[in-house]
């Protein structure tokens, strides 16, 4: 399964990433993840990244689009892969579409979880992150059984630098501006699957799994 998981910050991708790696098992590639890792790592891709995500605006494209089509091309991909926030420009879905042609890959699925803005700003704001082993949390969706503690292993949680409000309402603002018109893209590529997203984790897991069924 070749699939792209899209949707605004906050629309609940990484939580459905879960499932769809384990069901198909096939690698999550996460833009921000592997920006968040070079940070951590402190690499100089990850100090090129920390202060446009900082701010909520997006990495330049000649960064992000090189760092995909790298690891695009790695083995395991051959068995398919979880696109999980890219692209995110049309520039991106451009370059996407010249990286598959060379591979000798297609697209089965875009997904589009669809979550009004009001409750976006809540999920941003409440989300809580496991230090550990990455697990995500909410405060009131989903916070775990100890405030703070993670329940498979006890690790301490945090919150994302970028989860604050007004980060969170730039990242909004810079979604509808860049990133919106790849909903029209991928409608005329044929291959746009809308999810509605404002419902319980596991009806949204439901709704991708038949979705994706319908597809196969
Ligand atoms: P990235 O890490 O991709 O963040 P994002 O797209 O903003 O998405 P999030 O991770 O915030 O949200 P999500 O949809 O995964 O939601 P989650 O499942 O955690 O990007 C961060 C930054 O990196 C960008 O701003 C940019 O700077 C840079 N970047 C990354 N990719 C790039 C690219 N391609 N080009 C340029 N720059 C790039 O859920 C959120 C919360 O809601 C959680 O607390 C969760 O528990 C809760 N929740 C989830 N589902 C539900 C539900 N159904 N009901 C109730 N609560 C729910
Ligand atoms: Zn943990």
């Amino acid at each position: 399964m070749q699939i792209l998981l899209m949707g605004p910050p906050g629309a609940g991708k990484g939580t459905q990433a879960e499932f769809l790696v384990e069901t198909y098992a096939i690698p999550h590639i996460s833009t921000g993840d592997m920006f968040r890792k070079a940070q951590a790592d402190g690499t100089e891709l990850g100090l090129e990244a920390k202060r446009y995500m900082e701010a909520g605006d997006l990495v330049p494209d000649e960064v992000t689009i090189g760092i995909v089509r790298e690891r695009l091309a790695e083995d395991d991909c051959k068995k398919g892969f979880l696109l999980d926030g890219f692209p995110r420009t049309v520039g991106q879905a451009e370059a996407l579409k010249d990286i598959l042609n060379d591979l000798d890959m297609q697209l089965d699925a875009a997904l589009n979880i669809e979550v009004a803005e009001e409750e976006l700003i809540k999920r941003l704001t409440g989300r809580r992150i496991c230090k550990t082993c990455g697990a995500t949390y909410h405060t009131v969706f989903n916070p775990p059984q100890t405030a703070d503690v993670c329940d498979k292993d006890g690790g301490p949680l945090y919150q994302r630098k970028d989860d604050n409000e007004e980060t969170a309402k730039n990242r909004l603002s810079v979604y509808a501006g860049q990133t919106q018109p790849l909903i029209d893209y991928y409608e005329k590529e044929g291959v746009l699957v809308r999810i509605n997203g404002q419902q319980d984790v596991g009806q949204v897991t439901e709704d991708i799994k038949q979705a994706l069924e319908a597809r196969q």
